[in-house]
């Protein structure tokens, strides 16, 4: 049998693709958020990652280092991730924008058009089979709607084909720990789609 040729393998795999798409990116100057960053904050993880997060974009911290989801909102999310039974680097992360908007003010359509296509080939790269939208801002606008996130989380949806789940973001678990036990919910419907069990400890 002669197998058809896999034109990611070809192209070098997606570690090399992703590459790919940050060369392109290159030292963007697409919207005007590029005037006041300092750092873009491209997205990391693996590669070939199963589960992507996706926040807002980068708060103060993210532009200083360059990584996404290294602040406080990073660190409750890193144990997120932990509670699945899983380490950042098994995951990709990254924003729906990849600069920081000033003073964090929401991110606006302009911004949002000049980078979500390179959000989009990100994931085209990836192809995860699962994407969570952390946060109202995330799920609103990768999904085009005004609903509150509080009526879009624990729902599955699609984005671009891929199925995602909304729920709150970090930062906003932080100023309200109640809500963690609908994020676990959440989490927790994302692992059974994903046939991971959940950690003894977590039960
Ligand atoms: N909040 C986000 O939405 N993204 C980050 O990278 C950090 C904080």
């Amino acid at each position: 049998m002669v197998l058809a040729p896999d034109p990611i393998a070809e192209a070098g795999g997606p570690d090399h693709l992703l590459h790919l798409v940050q060369e392109d990116l290159g030292d963007c100057r697409r919207c005007k958020l590029s005037e006041g960053r300092n750092h873009i904050v491209f997205g990391e993880g693996d590669p070939q990652a199963r589960l992507v997060f996706v926040g807002e974009a980068p708060g103060g911290e993210e532009d200083r280092k360059g990584r996404p989801f290294v602040g406080s909102a990073g660190q409750l999310l890193t144990k997120m991730i932990g509670a699945m039974g899983l380490h950042r680097d098994q995951v990709y992360i990254c924003n729906v924008i990849k600069c920081r908007p000033p003073n964090n003010r929401d991110p606006e359509m302009d911004e949002v058009v000049a980078c979500e296509p390179f959000l989009i080939r990100q994931l085209e790269v990836i192809r995860p089979e699962v994407i969570i939208a952390m946060g109202r801002v995330a799920a609103q606008t990768l999904l085009r709607v005004k609903t509150p996130i509080t009526r879009l989380r624990g729902r599955w949806t699609r984005y671009h084909g891929i199925r995602l789940m909304p729920t709150f973001h970090p930062a906003y678990l932080l100023r309200n720990p109640q809500a963690k036990r609908e994020v676990w919910a959440d989490l927790k419907q994302v692992m059974a789609e994903l046939d991971l069990a959940v950690p003894p400890r977590q039960r």
